[in-house]
């Protein structure tokens, strides 16, 4: 099950970053162009926090039965010293749900949020530093290798 889980977790990651990616590129093009915010825009939000939310899930149930997570906790001091072990026991996890409860804020908040304007400005804001900080914490070394 855990070999299963990581490779879903792993190319999963790629449809993670690509809407991120998509949904900020589009609201920045909105923000920019004072454009209406249609439905099409609202979806291509909620389609990376879904994918956003999915892999966090997937995630979560990976660290219970991965050998580079929970297990670790009771070694922490032994973890921490590690830079490798480190990232996967504490800032890839820890960063990432920050990420991911950024997207959420965002998305929300942009519900909310009644002109255009301001709608693409929160989700270029909020979804830009969420992509940014789910690249700053890949392990890109294992990442697909
Ligand atoms: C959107 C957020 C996330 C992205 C884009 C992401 C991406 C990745 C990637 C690319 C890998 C490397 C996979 C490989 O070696 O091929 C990985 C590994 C891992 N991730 Fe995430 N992840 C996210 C969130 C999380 C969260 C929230 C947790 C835990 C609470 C988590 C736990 C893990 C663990 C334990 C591994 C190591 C699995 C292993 O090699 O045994 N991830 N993640």
């Amino acid at each position: 099950m855990e070999t299963g889980l990581k490779h879903f977790h792993s190319y999963w990651a790629y449809l993670v970053l690509l809407t991120l990616l998509i949904a900020v590129v589009n609201a920045i093009i909105g923000l920019a162009g004072n454009k209406t915010f249609t439905s099409r825009d609202r979806f291509l939000a909620l389609f990376a926090l879904i994918a956003a939310h999915t892999q966090l899930l997937i995630g979560l149930v990976l660290y219970f039965v991965s050998p580079l997570g929970a297990r670790n906790l009771s070694n922490m001091g032994e973890a921490m010293k590690n830079p490798g072990l480190r990232l996967y026991v504490v800032e890839h996890p820890l960063v990432n749900i920050i990420a991911i409860v950024l997207i959420t804020i965002g998305y929300s908040r942009a519900k909310r949020l009644p002109t255009d304007n301001s709608k693409f400005k929160t989700l270029t804001i909020m979804y830009l530093i969420a992509l940014v900080l789910l690249l700053s914490r890949i392990p890109w070394n294992a990442w697909r290798s």
